[in-house]
């Protein structure tokens, strides 16, 4: 069906226009003022709303097998939470482990999203080992559109790559111009701190922080950018947070590595005060790379100011407390790591950054959607509302305060680790290529209508 949004206020990351905006055959079509429609024609006035590009999240966990269980949220109630936060797409790191042949992972994990996931979706290959046969599996990978990977400097022995195996890969990649992903704590030091700690009797929750200090992951960032300017592979380091690890990343661009930086919105709106609540509650705020200080949350707002910060992601990783925060309990390095966001992800960034912040509209859409369509390999078809894009819009309501809370929520997990906080507005109607998903902040759409999106290497 054809859809007509019209009198809203359309924002990109480079401008700002007053503009109705026509879709038909799943694409953008028209944008002009006064445009007229034929009869049949879906109509939504906008008046007085923002219309935005669909946002994309470029790092989520959907299907995760980590720590011993499972992150909760599948590909239909992960993508219907996505949808009714404003995200219309994202890309989930795919992330067979080092036990497993990484091209069946690969399958499993598109067939476990297809006909399941309401908004679209791609992966980012997680590579956790270099065999004799990765190059020609990573070939069919690159052919089937999966044109971006994932390796872990953390998590030893599961997700984690060696230093040769680290070489290899980036190796692959400068040749065929893939960019890579990277999560760059240092296993070695993190197990070696973390026994330190348990042996000092140093159990709970507040002792996540300590064990993996932030100069660790600053120089893992080093690390990672001195193997890309051997191999000259793109990089990208995936939820960085603090001021260590960016001013690492700054010195590495300066030598002329290419390297971008990804923030996620719990490093942005959270500290690590949160980790260190009583009675076990800190468990709910468990995450790697772990909440840093207020100076740490305040150097990522202004490098996502300053254009230093590229992204804005949620690293979405659901784990329920009750049932599965507890296999942590007299001992953090058991508490399965991950704090929920993929549905709160654009408004929180829109209250903290855009209407309590001094973030500009079309930075917030910039960092939100369009460079992470830059980045990976999408840009204009998504990221973008030009004639020619797909038709992922959101139009948003920046009336329509609220609370964040489990209440309320679609994530399919027991809290919200933003529990109470003021929301200054929200999307009301979320359209994936033409498809209206959300309709006055209800999901009203399709399920299972997501696709795949296959992706060009990124320039
Ligand atoms: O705590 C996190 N980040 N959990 C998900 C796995 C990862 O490291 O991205
Ligand atoms: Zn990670
Ligand atoms: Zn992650």
């Amino acid at each position: 069906m054809a859809l007509l949004i019209k009198n809203g206020l359309i924002v990109e990351h480079d401008g700002r226009r007053k503009a109705d905006i026509y879709c038909e055959n799943e694409t953008v079509t028209r944008i002009g003022e006064n445009l007229d429609a034929p009869a049949g024609t879906k109509v939504i006035d906008a008046g007085d709303k923002y219309v935005f590009p669909g946002f994309i999240d470029p790092h989520v966990h959907i299907h995760l097998p980590f720590m011993g269980t499972f992150a909760k949220d599948n590909h239909d109630t992960g993508s219907k939470a996505a949808l009714m936060g404003g995200t219309t797409m994202f890309i989930e790191m795919c992330c067979p482990n080092r036990g497993m042949d990484m091209l069946e992972g690969y399958e499993e994990w598109k067939s476990l999203a297809a006909g399941k996931a309401s908004c679209d979706y791609a992966f980012h290959m997680a590579v956790a080992k270099w065999e004799d046969k990765t190059a020609d599996q990573l070939d069919k990978v690159l052919a089937d559109g999966t044109t971006s990977f994932k390796i872990f400097l953390a998590y030893k022995d599961f997700f984690g790559v060696y230093d040769d195996e680290l070489f290899n890969v980036l190796t692959y990649a400068g040749k065929h111009g893939v960019t890579v992903a990277a999560h760059t704590e240092n296993a070695d030091l993190v197990s070696l701190m973390q026994q330190r700690l348990l042996a000092e009797g140093k159990t709970g929750s507040e002792w996540h922080e300590p064990s993996r200090p932030d100069f660790v992951e600053a120089a893992g960032v080093n690390h990672f950018a001195t193997f890309l300017k051997l191999t000259g592979a793109r990089g990208y380091v995936v939820h960085l947070s603090n001021a260590k690890a960016l001013e690492a990343a700054i010195t590495a661009r300066k030598q002329g590595v290419q390297l971008g930086v990804e923030a996620v919105i719990p490093h942005l709106i959270l500290d690590k005060s949160y980790a260190e609540r009583p009675n076990f509650e800190g468990a709910k705020y468990v995450m790697s790379p772990p909440l840093r200080t207020t100076a740490d949350r305040q150097a990522l707002w202004s490098g996502l100011k300053s254009g230093l910060v590229d992204t804005v992601a949620t690293d979405h990783a659901p784990f329920d407390f009750v049932e599965q925060k507890t296999m942590g309990k007299d001992d953090f390095t058991k508490i399965p790591n991950g704090i929920p966001a993929i549905e709160d992800r654009i408004n929180l960034l829109y209250t903290y950054g855009v209407s309590r912040g001094d973030l500009s509209l079309e930075r917030f859409v910039e960092v939100g959607s369009t460079n992470a369509a830059k980045w990976f390999g999408l840009y204009p078809q998504k990221g973008a509302l030009r004639v020619g894009s797909d038709a992922d819009i959101v139009v948003y309501d920046p009336k329509a305060k609220g609370t964040f809370s489990v209440k309320t929520q679609s994530m399919n997990i027991d809290y919200n680790g933003f529990e109470g906080m003021d929301r200054d507005g929200k999307p009301d109607v979320v359209t994936v290529r033409g498809n209206v998903q959300v309709e006055n902040g209800e999901f009203v759409g399709k399920t299972g209508i997501g696709s795949f999106v296959t992706r060009s290497l990124a320039k």
